[in-house]
């Protein structure tokens, strides 16, 4: 049982200026959420916050019911992936899948066997098992991105947050990993908050969006159901006018053929 809560949530930047207003919100357990809105709306904010990147201004993030604000990142058990995908250049596509679990200390440390076990067991889900010699460099972009995934993975976060973490690849790649990142997560239930701007991505993946503006909650519910009844004029205007305008532009292309 993993769920995640933000009970009245407020940061305020060195400067002054509010990025995540009065959030609450629940993810529940196994859930995927994705956090959805505009750039500069407080998404990454929202997710670094979770993470321990950030420090909370106002009110509590709990996870499993226990009260995370103070908690060093490492202790959070969450596991992160990026837009860029900050590989470590020199080690080998294997030793960057089991840098985290070679650096567990104590009880939580698996033997070497167990760790190549799991190497090759995420590199066989990712379709990494032929380039476990290689270097980042040696490897495409989406290649390195499932690298970043598998590295998050592999040590079976308590949640997993992704920000953007497609956002670098070309379109029919970002296609094809969205397709696979909803797969993983079928397959092992881990508690998930994913950031994008992207609308239709977030009704692919998700199964509940979080529709954030200026720092603010929206709207929280399932695709269709944000679709169907829009909480208000910006989530009408951002999510339901824009995947119209998507499936209009697709007609359009059929019927002029
Ligand atoms: N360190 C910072 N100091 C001041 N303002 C910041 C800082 N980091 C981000 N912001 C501002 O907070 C707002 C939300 O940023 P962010 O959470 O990165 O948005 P998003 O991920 O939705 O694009 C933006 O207006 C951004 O300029
Ligand atoms: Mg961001």
């Amino acid at each position: 049982m993993v769920r995640v809560d933000y009970k009245g949530v407020t940061k305020r930047y060195e400067d002054g200026f509010e990025a995540v207003i009065d959030l609450n919100l629940e993810v529940k357990d196994g859930e995927f959420l994705v956090l959805l809105g505009p750039s500069g709306c407080g998404k990454s904010t929202t997710l670094r916050m979770l993470a321990g990147l950030e420090d909370i201004t106002e009110g509590e993030i709990l996870i499993d019911g226990m009260k995370i604000n103070h908690l060093p990142p490492s202790a959070r058990g969450v596991g992160m992936v990026f837009q860029s995908y900050a590989l470590y250049p020199h080690m080998t596509i294997s030793e960057n899948l089991s840098f985290g679990l070679r650096m567990e200390k104590g009880e939580n440390r698996l033997s070497d066997d167990e760790i190549s076990k799991r190497v090759l067991e995420y590199a066989e889900l990712l379709g990494l098992t032929e380039q476990l010699d290689k270097k980042p460099k040696e490897l495409s972009g989406g290649q390195r991105q499932r690298v970043a995934l598998g590295r998050a993975g592999i040590r079976r976060p308590r949640v997993l947050l992704m920000d953007e973490p497609l956002s670098n690849l070309d379109a029919e790649l970002r296609n094809q990993m969205r397709t696979e990142i909803r797969r993983l997560h079928d397959q092992f239930g881990t508690t998930t908050v994913y950031v994008t701007h992207d609308q239709i991505e977030a009704m692919v993946l998700a199964d509940r969006i979080a529709i954030l503006d200026g720092g603010k909650l929206q709207q929280h519910a399932e695709p269709l159901e944000v679709y169907n009844n829009p909480a208000n004029e910006f989530v009408r205007g951002f999510l339901c006018k824009h995947i119209n305008e998507t499936v209009d532009t697709a007609n359009r292309i059929f019927e002029d053929r």
